[in-house]
């Protein structure tokens, strides 16, 4: 049994062609997503059309609930601001109420039995919290407050948008070089740690806007083993596929993201250019220099591409500009 495992596929439709391509070679037993189908990149109602016509098992991410949310009380305090959200207006104005719809009937997570194999409960971020993420080099502690309560042993998750493969265990209580409050802090102490549980956590990074420096669209397969090959039955397989970014770049000006949604609509576009958390990075900047990142977007952004010259960077590396390049 060979599972493909897509997840953040984030409107780039070019992207999920060249995946589509890559599974038909591959052909996968089954294909399963991991959560944000939608947003930023300007294909949304494309990419929620094609993938709401197969018989893929999917579940809804943070982006999902962005839009599903807009104009109710569980709204993001301030998402009326047109500055710091007009990129999920113009999401809001472009996702048609039968698309919205078929969002809105999707599960948050799901527990996947195919015959003959081991469970692999799946979500967005853990089950009940989709903004939960997990990265490669994160220590293990911290990940096992996580997913301690999950019964299944295999789990994948997303949201980071890199590919991660991690074999997590709890400290058996006879293991005379176990550390019983991990390595970096105590577990909460109402409840201790459990001893001897085992997980096996992926997540196959993103197809539409990856953060790992590679631009290539990711995803992952999956192959069921036995248990003595690997632990909890699931082999990982992590994929890259190379895709012309243009049109996809293209789209945000033609698509009339770029003007509505303002510097945020930029982020996003420098995201898929360089596979940089360029989003995280001018949070993070805002905060060391005393700037209000929300509350005085424009003047904030434009401080930080002046001190950073970022917008040099990214222009050096976007396929529209430099014509050295061809994807
Ligand atoms: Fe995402």
């Amino acid at each position: 049994m060979r599972l493909a495992v897509l997840a953040d596929i984030h409107g780039n439709l070019p992207a999920l062609q060249s995946v589509l391509a890559e599974l038909e070679r591959i052909q996968p037993d089954a294909v399963v997503v991991n959560g944000d189908l939608i947003n930023p990149v300007p294909y949304n109602g494309e990419v929620i059309d094609y993938i709401r016509n197969t018989d893929w098992a999917v579940v809804r991410g943070n982006h999902e609930f962005y839009l599903l949310d807009f104009g109710t009380e569980r709204a993001i305090p301030g998402s009326e601001d047109p500055v710091r959200w007009g990129s999920l207006h113009w999401l809001v104005r472009n996702v048609s109420s039968e698309q919205a719809q078929y969002l809105a009937a999707l599960p948050d997570e799901r527990t996947l039995y195919f015959p003959a194999t081991q469970p692999i409960r799946m979500a967005h971020g853990v089950p009940g919290r989709n903004r939960v993420g997990f990265y490669q080099q994160q220590p293990a502690e911290k990940i096992l407050l996580e997913i301690r309560d999950i019964p299944q042993r295999t789990i994948i998750s997303a949201h980071t948008h890199v590919q991660v493969d991690r074999q997590l265990c709890l400290p058996t209580a006879r293991d005379p070089l176990s550390n019983p409050h991990g390595e970096d802090g105590h577990y909460p102490p109402e409840t201790g740690p459990q001893t001897g549980g085992y997980w096996h956590l992926l997540n196959p990074g993103s197809v539409g806007l990856p953060l790992e420096k590679d631009t290539r669209a990711a995803f992952a397969v999956l192959e069921s083993v036995p248990e003595s090959v690997e632990r909890g039955g699931w082999r990982v397989t992590h994929h890259r596929v190379e895709y012309d970014r243009r049109p996809a770049l293209e789209a945000f000006s033609t698509s009339g993201l770029l003007e509505a949604g303002g510097p945020i609509a930029t982020i996003f576009y420098w995201e898929l250019v360089t596979a940089e958390p360029e989003i995280v990075d001018y949070y993070r900047w805002c905060h060391r220099n005393g700037y209000d990142a929300d509350g005085d977007l424009t003047g904030a952004f434009a401080a930080y591409v002046q001190a950073t010259g970022r917008d040099a960077y990214v222009r050096q590396r976007d396929p529209l500009h430099n014509r050295a390049l061809t994807r």
